[in-house]
């Protein structure tokens, strides 16, 4: 994993976008895993910034959210789709039809989420994965426990990550208990991820995942895994690395070509 330790959020998502429109330049119709949540806010904002100035076009590429709430529509002040619509898809020029979410529809088979599966394969699979991170260090909605090869499903939240979400629906009782999400082995066969996190309240969550061992109870550890990760914290989020130094050396050496 690479961590990349900036002094403040808008440091991380300014390199983020960067990382996002080069991306787009080299690859118009790459396949984009994007998630929702606080964290996401200034980052769309600095994507629609890039989109306005000329720099970001998404004419041509396809969109899967990571996931979504069982239960209420997606019209609905809450949902993950009305969240990306306005933060996102309806500021740039991306084809909505190309925007896609998970859906439960088909829930009471086993095979809810397969659709999801396919489309994501029938696309050519995810090219770009952002991530938020979890207190309790869940990716999408892959709550402690979670199988580290699971796909996408129906999972049961934890009371914390309902409270952690209760805004938009004024208490966290309001707050589906179920959402479907893709799965950690989905999430895995992205082939580049970048996850961003800020703020103290999420200090333990990155610690345990860059260095602690990988377990179903921390979920992001899974990304131990894979090869092509880049954790983008600012100071706060950062402060519990144990290796804190080697990560800023290791920042300071490198060309530039190789930090996007
Ligand atoms: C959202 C998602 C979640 C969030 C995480 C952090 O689509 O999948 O994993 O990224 O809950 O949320 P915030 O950014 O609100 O702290």
């Amino acid at each position: 994993m690479e961590v990349i330790i900036q002094k403040d959020p808008a440091e991380c998502v300014r390199l983020a976008a960067r990382i996002f429109v080069r991306q787009l330049q080299i690859q118009p119709n790459a396949v984009l895993g994007l998630a929702t949540g606080r964290t996401m806010i200034p980052l769309y904002a600095e994507l629609v910034r890039n989109h306005r100035e000329g720099r970001l076009k998404l004419k041509r590429a396809t969109v899967f959210n990571l996931d979504e709430y069982v239960g209420i529509p997606s019209t609905d002040a809450g949902s993950f789709r009305r969240f990306l619509d306005d933060h996102f898809v309806n500021r740039v020029d991306i084809n909505p039809a190309r925007v896609h979410l998970p859906s439960a529809r088909g829930a009471e088979t086993r095979n809810v989420g397969l659709a999801y599966e396919k489309a994501i394969e029938k696309a050519g699979g995810i090219d770009l994965q952002v991530l938020g991170i979890g207190q309790d260090g869940h990716i999408g909605f892959n709550e402690p426990t979670s199988s580290l090869a699971s796909r996408t499903r129906i999972k049961t939240l934890t009371r914390q990550t309902r409270r952690d979400n209760a805004e938009p629906f004024g208490s966290w009782e309001k707050v589906p208990a179920h959402a479907i999400t893709m799965g950690i082995g989905t999430i895995l066969e992205s082939r580049r991820i970048i996850l961003l996190a800020f703020g103290k309240s999420k200090a333990a969550a990155i610690a345990k995942m860059v260095e602690g061992p990988v377990t179903a109870m921390v979920p992001a550890s899974a990304l131990q895994f894979h090869p092509d990760v880049k954790v983008i914290v600012d100071e706060a989020a950062g402060s519990r690395l144990r290796n804190k130094r080697y990560y800023k050396e290791t920042l300071a050496g490198k060309p530039e070509w190789q930090k996007l």
